[in-house]
């Protein structure tokens, strides 16, 4: 693995950290549409992999679920947990190896993560989050396929992106997926089409 990404990641969102909820407010709306993927009025848990500082975690229990979000950058969490909110806790770890039982979770989210970690590591996190939860919600950004529209999209987001962001608007996402045993059930977008929101379900490995 490459060890640098850990100190690489850790000093970009240390950077940022002050002022991303200010560079997140155009995600606003995503946030809502991400909740309203889940359809449920029960106290569902929900892990929020990757979740900075903490927005959509925020989104998940004014909605009344009970949220644990984790990630890897102490900055990000100090902003988030800035924010009391009942019913959401942070905690600093590792997405690739989460101090979570099997299935302890009954949704796992991950919003603006994949794209901020190299291919290899993001293949270890969705193993992660397929073994704490059965059904997980990906938000990333929406790789256009039109050639034109790509190189514009891709061109405008890699001013500011993390040095992994290319690596991700090469991939495909549901492929990815799929590999881990995923099946997307629900797919929305949101900021026009510039997010693309994927609600999955683990299928077994036989298949079935
Ligand atoms: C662009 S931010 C997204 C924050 C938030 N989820 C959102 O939607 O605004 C990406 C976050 O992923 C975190 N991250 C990257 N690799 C991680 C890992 N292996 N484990 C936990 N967090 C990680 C970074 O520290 C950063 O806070």
């Amino acid at each position: 693995m490459d060890e640098n990404y850990y100190q690489y990641i850790r000093g970009w969102f240390g950077k940022w950290a002050s002022f991303y909820n200010f560079i997140a407010l155009p995600l606003t709306g995503v946030r809502n549409k991400v909740t309203d993927m889940i359809d449920s009025r029960d106290k569902l848990k929900i892990l929020d992999v990757c979740t900075g500082t903490g927005a959509q975690a925020f989104a998940f229990a004014k909605r009344g679920y009970e949220v644990m979000g984790i990630d890897l950058s102490e900055e990000m969490l100090r902003v988030a947990k800035k924010k009391k909110y009942e019913d959401v806790r942070f905690v600093m770890a590792d997405a690739t190896k989460m101090p979570f039982e099997n299935d302890y979770f009954d949704f796992a989210c991950i919003s603006f993560g994949l794209h901020d970690m190299p291919h290899e590591v993001r293949h270890h996190v969705l193993d992660e989050m397929r073994r704490v939860s059965e059904k997980i919600i990906v938000v990333d950004y929406h790789i256009p396929k039109n050639r034109l529209h790509r190189w514009l999209h891709v061109s405008f987001a890699s001013l500011y992106e993390s040095k992994y962001y290319q690596d991700f608007a090469k991939r495909d996402l549901e492929e990815l997926l799929r590999e881990h045993g995923f099946r997307a059930v629900k797919e929305a977008y949101g900021l026009v089409d510039f997010v693309r929101i994927l609600l999955c379900e683990r299928k077994s490995f036989e298949g079935k």
